[in-house]
């Protein structure tokens, strides 16, 4: 079993995407371990994608994750961190795979709606980010 770190983002969340996101995870067998609705400050953004930090995006991406509300959990399952990243589908809309919930909903290579950790060392950072161990069932 493997644990991964997913985000709606606050443009899913507008969207009333919520659902949406949660019931396709578990359409391909995986579980919520963890689950929360939260408002991330600037300065959180900044430390969740501290990895970002030289990227010309960074500032943009974080402004706008921190604009609105988001949900935060924790999934579950076999390879959960590649079929989260499969089932998201590529970072641009216009790059991803039809049926993915960015060429689906997102509008632009910024505001794709959700988030997944995409490595085992990003997990073990992201998971802790937001949830205690009491936290996770
Ligand atoms: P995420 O971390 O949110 O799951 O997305 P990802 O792995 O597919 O993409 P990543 O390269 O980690 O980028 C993180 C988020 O930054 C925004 N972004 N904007 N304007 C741009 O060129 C640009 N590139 C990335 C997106 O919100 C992306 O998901
Ligand atoms: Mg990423």
């Amino acid at each position: 079993m493997e644990r991964t770190l997913s985000i709606v983002k606050p443009d899913g969340v507008k969207k009333n995407l919520i659902g949406e996101v949660i019931k396709r995870f578990e359409q391909r067998g995986l579980r919520i371990a963890a689950l929360k609705v939260l408002k991330l400050s600037k300065d959180d953004a900044k430390g969740f994608y501290i990895v970002h930090k030289e990227r010309p995006f960074y500032e943009s991406l974080t402004s706008f994750m921190s604009e609105g509300p988001i949900v935060v959990m924790v999934v579950e399952g076999k390879n959960t961190i590649k079929k989260v990243r499969e089932i998201m589908g590529a970072t641009n809309p216009k790059d991803a795979v039809p049926g993915t919930i960015r060429s689906d909903f997102a509008s632009d290579i910024e505001h794709n709606i959700v988030h997944g950790s995409d490595s085992k060392e990003s997990a073990s950072y992201e998971i802790p980010f937001f949830f205690s161990s009491l936290e996770i069932q």
